[in-house]
């Protein structure tokens, strides 16, 4: 963890500070005592589980999360097991919600043999009122909710929630739910603590929320209007953590080329790049997620003279078709982004392009379908994350005619997979028989006297080795190519 503050020297008799993150520390104190008071009762400190179930975005807040928990006295358990269960929701698809439904009547059971345990709900699904609602209503067992624009506030709101279940359980009361739920803000609040999952590579946060509006997608109201953190501020969180340890860093936003056409004074991702790549130490650089319509010749440009930046571009198409483009509002044609690939091979031959496509968007006709095979017969994607259009209230495209029969949109999915899995597993064939530089990340699940890594263009790659590689990297050959992943041996 960085950022570790001293809860020590915060006098938690005097009135809360105003001012961020102050504020936030002084709550962190406050929930400190408790929690300590807890762990005493128990005899045992109590425990948490954050459970993350949304994209890197939702992760990089689940750290934020665990960060705040751990710097409170809690220490990390399974779900099971926890005194604090924090679900970290998703909501760009129907089934995400479903699954937290059933997940909570589950938890549920725990809680009854558990008086001090509290469950917490958080995420892009907290955003949507109708949710809140039924929870309140249906689910009134949940302790906490709260949203996405409002996280930096969490040891806020826990003591809030902590003071009801003393209340609760003191005066054998049913509970009474802390929600706080705010539509949008401008507000970017630095300085707080964080975990971090692994000590050599991490996700940075370079800008929060999406103006494009895409009409099949909830992003944009369930995260708020684009907003750019300073680079300054960026800079500066990649330099610490450079110092400490970190060689690969990840950085993140719902529109990452679009970056910094908001601040006062205006920096294009491109620059922001390059301020990066100067951090020594520093030796990766990803980023997540591009839209076509905002990638610029400049940022291919300086991605050709890195020697940092990854060999890997995830660039979204969602489809084919530009009929279908101009539907979901995406403001580029088939052509324009065959264009774009031309030109980003042209400039790095070597590069792996990755995709986002959706199967079945409204009116989607089997001509439409086919232009979207087409482009992927054509782009040859490294590989490709296929969706089935799921309708989201309050999208334009959820009030579209001819939403496309669940049987047609099924066997169009299982075409596209089938194609997208034969390309990728020919693509990798490729690369068997050279030797690639590969980050070890950890070991191996399934087998301990191997660990696995990522090549620049993310390719997974097994190989025999031990713990001490861990957060190296290593010049390794493949030797096999099993599809999607390489077996190698460290050189
Ligand atoms: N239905 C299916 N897939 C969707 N995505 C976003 N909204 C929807 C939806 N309503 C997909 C897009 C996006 C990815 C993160 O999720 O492909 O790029
Ligand atoms: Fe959604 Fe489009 Fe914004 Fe991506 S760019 S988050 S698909 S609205």
């Amino acid at each position: 963890m960085y950022n570790e503050i001293d809860l020590d020297n915060i006098d938690i008799n005097l009135e809360p500070p105003a001012e961020e993150p102050a504020r936030q520390y002084y709550y962190m104190a406050k929930c400190r005592e408790w929690v300590k008071d807890l762990g005493e009762k128990q005899g045992r400190m109590p425990r948490f589980c954050v459970v993350n179930m949304g994209c890197q975005m939702n992760a990089r807040d689940s750290e934020k999360l665990t960060g705040i928990l751990e710097q409170i006295g809690y220490t990390a358990s399974r779900e099971e097991e926890a005194d604090f269960v924090l679900y970290n929701t998703c909501t760009v698809r129907e089934n995400a919600n479903h699954k937290v439904y059933g997940r909570l009547g589950y938890l549920n059971g725990f809680k009854k043999k558990n008086p001090f345990m509290m469950i917490g709900l958080c995420g892009c699904m907290m955003q949507e009122a109708l949710v809140v609602e039924k929870i309140r209503k249906s689910y009134s067992f949940v302790d906490l909710i709260f949203g996405t624009h409002n996280i930096y506030k969490f040891a806020e709101l826990l003591y809030t929630t902590i003071e009801n279940r003393i209340l609760s359980v003191k005066h054998n009361k049913k509970n009474s739910m802390v929600i706080d739920i705010w539509q949008d803000t401008d507000l970017i609040v630095e300085d707080l603590p964080t975990e971090r999952k692994y000590f050599f590579k991490s996700g940075v946060n370079i800008m929060f929320g999406c103006n494009n509006f895409c009409s099949y997608c909830i992003v944009p109201y369930v995260r708020g209007r684009e907003r750019s953190r300073e680079a300054k501020d960026i800079l500066r969180e990649i330099e610490m953590l450079a110092k400490d340890g970190v060689v690969e860093v990840m950085l993140l936003g719902q529109n990452v080329n679009s970056y910094g056409k908001t601040l006062d004074s205006p920096v294009s991702f491109a620059q922001l790049l390059q301020e990066v790549e100067k951090i020594s130490g520093i030796e990766r650089i990803r980023f997540m997620t591009s839209h076509p319509k905002d990638l610029s010749d400049e940022l291919i440009d300086v991605m050709k003279n890195s020697s940092k930046i990854c060999r890997h571009l995830h660039l979204p198409l969602q489809s084919g078709s530009t009929d279908i483009l101009q539907k979901m509002n995406r403001k580029y044609t088939k052509e324009q982004y065959l264009d774009l690939i031309a030109k980003i091979r042209s400039a790095m031959p070597d590069i792996a392009i990755t995709t986002d496509i959706i199967v079945g968007f409204p009116g989607e006709t089997e001509e439409d379908f086919a232009e979207t095979l087409d482009v992927v017969r054509k782009v040859e994607y490294d590989s490709a994350f296929t969706f089935l259009y799921s309708k989201r209230t309050g999208t334009p495209a959820a009030s579209m005619e001819n939403q496309t029969p669940e049987d047609v949109l099924k066997k169009r999915f299982d075409r596209l997979l089938s194609e997208v899995q034969k390309i990728a597993v020919k693509k990798a064939e490729k690369y068997t028989g050279s030797t690639q530089k590969v980050l070890i990340e950890h070991r191996n699940e399934q087998d301990a006297r191997l660990v696995t890594g990522r090549m620049s263009n993310n390719s997974v790659v097994h190989l025999p080795g031990n713990a001490d590689m861990i957060g190296k990297t290593v010049d390794v050959t493949l030797t096999e190519c099993k599809g999607f992943y390489y077996i190698g041996e460290a050189n």
